[in-house]
């Protein structure tokens, strides 16, 4: 049985104080949760979010690492800053990097790797565009995010890693993909898993949908089989939102 996983992304919102009022207002609402609830928070909150969580069950992520240990790499983080400030979990090649700041399948390979030598937990995002979806291109999409993405990654490595499917046209514009739609595209994600990595990878890994998910679609999207946790963005700033997709079971 693979345990659901449910993670916030913040992507660049709140402040250190804005950090610590919304985690204050999460943890009593999050408690008992069943699955394992994940929080990525801006680099300035990590310090913060730190100490906010502590004596919850929320784990600390960050949503980028370098893919260098240290060095003359301005505006990047490393791996072991991000572990001194409590992050267990990294967003790697989530769309809006591939969108906006160039990030490419090499450079998600590289940044993988490191998270991976370093101990920490990667999320890695794939998914296809409007545009390629409608030109039927999905699945090529994918198969060269997954291909390129995860090449020479160790079997044994995936014990540690989740995969988020995030089609880029549903994320933030309120549109979802279909709860049989996204089961099906994950379904083919982890068939790909299985013919690269073998049938086990495929079996334990944890793949999360992610796309305008929110209280009213969590239910129906997380009881499909191939679905096995979400990378919530909107709906993870709202503590009340965020606590209801956690307790989707409820
Ligand atoms: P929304 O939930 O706001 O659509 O964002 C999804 C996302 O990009 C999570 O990484």
């Amino acid at each position: 049985m693979r345990k659901p996983i449910i993670a916030g992304n913040w992507k660049m919102n709140k402040t250190a104080a804005e950090a610590v009022a919304l985690i204050n207002e999460l943890k009593p609402l999050v408690l008992k949760s069943k699955p394992e609830v994940v929080i990525c928070v801006p680099y300035t909150a990590l310090w913060a979010a730190k100490d906010a969580i502590a004596g919850s069950k929320i784990k600390l992520g960050a949503e980028n690492v370098a893919w260098a240990d240290s060095g003359a790499f301005t505006g990047e983080i490393s791996a072991d800053m991000l572990i001194e400030a409590g992050v267990e979990f990294v967003i790697i090649g989530h769309s809006e990097r591939r969108q906006y700041f160039g990030e490419t399948d090499e450079s998600v390979n590289m940044r993988l790797k490191q998270a991976l030598k370093k101990g920490l937990k990667p999320i890695v995002c794939v998914g296809e565009t409007l545009t390629e979806r409608e030109k039927n291109k999905t699945k090529r999409v994918l198969k060269k995010q997954i291909l390129d993405g995860f090449k020479d990654i160790a079997a044994e490595d995936f014990d540690n890693i989740v995969i988020a499917y995030e089609p880029v046209w549903a994320i933030g514009t309120g549109k979802t993909a279909t709860a049989e739609d996204a089961n099906k595209t994950i379904g083919y994600i982890r068939s790909l898993i299985k013919k690269t990595f073998g049938a086990e990878v495929a079996k334990n890994l944890r793949i999360q949908y992610g796309g305008s998910m929110k209280p009213s679609n969590a239910k129906e999207l997380m009881a499909m089989r191939n679905i096995d946790g979400g990378l919530i963005g909107g709906a993870a700033l709202k503590a009340g939102d965020f606590a209801a997709i956690v307790n989707y079971k409820d």
